[in-house]
């Protein structure tokens, strides 16, 4: 209900929406629209009330609600069902449950605030309240599990893409999924699935953004946008509901082209925004640790690695950095 009311007051934009309008357009008595306009007002709507005139929209929250998000939100499976919440555990989690009861594919949990945010290789995501955007999406990719990698740098394009065009900040990829600025770290992705036999039952891609949190307050080797565009010169904050929505928008888009023309694109746009093929680097994993030139991007998402002995390494995943 709040929802409708809300959409009444935004499709009038500047003029005023009288009561009567509004109980017609939602279908319910002047009681109770005010009783909505109160509750909106609680979750950081602006709304000027004027008798004889009505009701106005003065400005909205930068929140990470469904009647934020889905507003204009450009999209046809991402997002259209949002679930969100003001503190959780890791919206991974509650993804992930959510998937295994059935829900739709698309459906997006975001929330304020995590206190226990996952993050890659079992370490936590710093996830202060306000500061950041923590969403997970659930898919339900008709895929085989060895090609789940592929939608992690799928995120990483989409994600990149939307920090830039929010932004214009010049965001690139450290594979396989960090969202790096000035070789600091402002996006982390973490993709969770449950693979049945040959297929991947569902996928949550798990996103989490340094947006307005300063940096001081996040793991060393981070950034937030908002520091980052300060100091640059430019000041305030930048829009989560903008960003998030974008991101969302950007996702769909690379979602349903590699399903309609394959992956092929989608690496081309990966290597195209990668800020470390070619460079020297070492990748840890759990048991090994592995020096060379970063090569290229196999077309199933592992990453080239040239050994000094020339010998071409392929690495699945793993922890990497730069090298001089
Ligand atoms: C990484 O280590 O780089 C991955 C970080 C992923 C963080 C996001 S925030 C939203 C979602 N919920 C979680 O608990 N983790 C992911």
């Amino acid at each position: 209900m709040d929802e409708k009311i809300l959409n009444v007051l935004r499709r009038s934009e500047d003029s005023y929406v009288s009561g009567e309008e509004l109980c017609k357009s939602a279908d319910i008595s002047r009681a109770a629209i005010w009783k909505h306009i109160e509750q909106l007002r609680e979750a950081g709507y602006e709304i000027e009330a004027l008798p004889h005139l009505g009701y106005k929209l003065v400005s909205a929250p930068d929140a990470l609600i469904p009647c934020e998000i889905k507003w204009k939100l450009n999209t046809k499976v991402f997002g259209k069902e949002i679930i969100s919440y003001k503190k959780v555990d890791s919206t991974n989690d509650i993804a992930y449950q959510l998937a295994e009861k059935g829900v739709k594919e698309g459906t997006v949990i975001m929330a304020e605030e995590q206190s226990k945010g996952k993050g890659r290789q079992g370490r936590t995501w710093a996830s202060p309240s306000k500061g950041g955007i923590y969403m997970s999406c659930i898919l339900r990719p008709k895929i085989a599990p060895n090609e789940i990698p592929r939608i992690t740098l799928l995120a990483a394009v989409a994600t990149a893409r939307a920090i830039r065009a929010v932004t214009s900040l010049d965001a690139s990829i450290k594979w396989p999924n960090d969202i790096m600025l000035d070789g600091k770290k402002v996006c982390g992705i973490l993709t969770e699935m449950k693979a049945e036999q040959d297929r991947a039952a569902f996928i949550i891609l798990g996103i989490g953004i340094n947006v307005n949190t300063p940096a001081k307050q996040l793991p060393k080797g981070s950034a937030s946008l908002k520091d980052e565009l300060s100091r640059r010169g430019i000041k305030g904050k930048v829009s989560r509901v903008e960003l998030a929505k974008n991101v969302l928008e950007k996702l769909e888009e690379l979602y349903s082209l590699s399903e309609r023309k394959g992956f092929a694109s989608v690496i081309e746009a990966w290597k195209g925004l990668s800020s470390m093929l070619g460079s020297r680097v070492k990748i840890t994993l759990p048991n090994r640790t592995f020096e060379g030139l970063a090569h290229d991007i196999d077309p199933d998402g592992s990453l080239i690695v040239r050994l000094d002995s020339g010998v071409l390494e392929k690495l699945p995943s793993g922890d990497v950095v730069m090298v001089r």
